[in-house]
């Protein structure tokens, strides 16, 4: 079973180029490729971060420019976007009962299950005891299901001070969870806008590219100004093979872009 993962799309409203690379103009890209080399595959993952700063104008830009993607897609928020503007962007997107943008979904025998780990008004994320209990829950239901999970903060440190310092809280509740329930093959998330991946409680883990950019790799400061990068990256976006017993290839691709545009 073939997916496709986007992540940190980053969309300002129409016409705004404010911020460089043009996030609507790399997205297009990644769309394009995505129709041309990859609308066999079954589903398109995007884990957050769908717009910079969450208004309407800009999720109505980012529906927009989605809505060109050849296959059909799942998605929640990042820190980025607000709840309450993506669920009225995206009516479709299933919420828990709490309003919490958590869902699964099962593909070829294995559950992708999607979670919302955004505190509005912060960069941090969280699982709060309502959202931990929700995925118990969806875990208990799905025991004997090989299961991917999804979410947009990473909970471990990567060594990179200013990232670290805005992941997932509630990282021990998750590992307890993680640790407890051997049908999670595999994690995925998204934030760190680069490249990565790695193991967390023996669970191997993805870090998704952005569709827009890449953040800089500096594993010495801790504040967002600091931050240096010889070698900036260009956006990207993932191809994916999962297997019926949620093993799962995955292959890093990023779309040619003149930075300077
Ligand atoms: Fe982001």
């Amino acid at each position: 079973m073939k997916f496709i993962h986007l992540s940190d799309l980053h969309i300002l409203a129409r016409n705004d180029v404010s911020r460089l690379p043009d996030a609507a103009a790399t997205l297009r890209k990644v769309i394009d490729e995505v129709n041309t080399y990859h609308n066999d595959a079954e589903i398109c993952i995007i884990t957050g971060d769908i717009t910079h700063r969450g208004t309407p104008e800009q999720y109505e830009n980012a529906v927009d420019i989605l809505s060109d993607l050849a296959i059909p897609y799942l998605i929640i928020p990042g820190n980025h976007d607000i709840r309450e503007a993506f669920c009225d962007a995206f009516p479709t997107t299933e919420t828990d009962t709490h309003g919490f943008v958590n869902f699964g979904q099962t593909f070829n025998g294995v559950r992708f299950v999607m979670m919302d780990s955004v505190v509005p008004g912060h960069h941090h994320g969280t699982l709060c005891a309502q959202r931990l209990d929700w995925l118990r829950d969806e875990l208990t239901a799905h025991r004997d299901t090989p299961t991917f999970l999804f979410m947009h903060h990473p909970p471990m440190a990567m060594g990179l001070p200013f990232m670290d310092t805005i992941r997932l809280g509630a990282e021990d509740a998750l590992g307890e969870i993680v640790s407890s329930n051997q049908q999670i093959k595999h994690l995925f998330f998204g934030h760190l806008h680069r490249p990565a991946t790695g193991s967390w409680l023996g669970v191997p883990f993805v870090l998704a590219n952005s569709t827009q950019s890449g953040e800089p790799l500096d594993f010495r400061h801790e504040k967002e100004e600091e931050l240096q990068d010889p070698n900036p990256l260009g956006p990207g976006y993932g191809i994916a093979f999962a297997d019926a017993k949620g093993g799962l290839r995955y292959h890093f691709n990023f779309v040619k872009f003149d930075m300077q545009l």
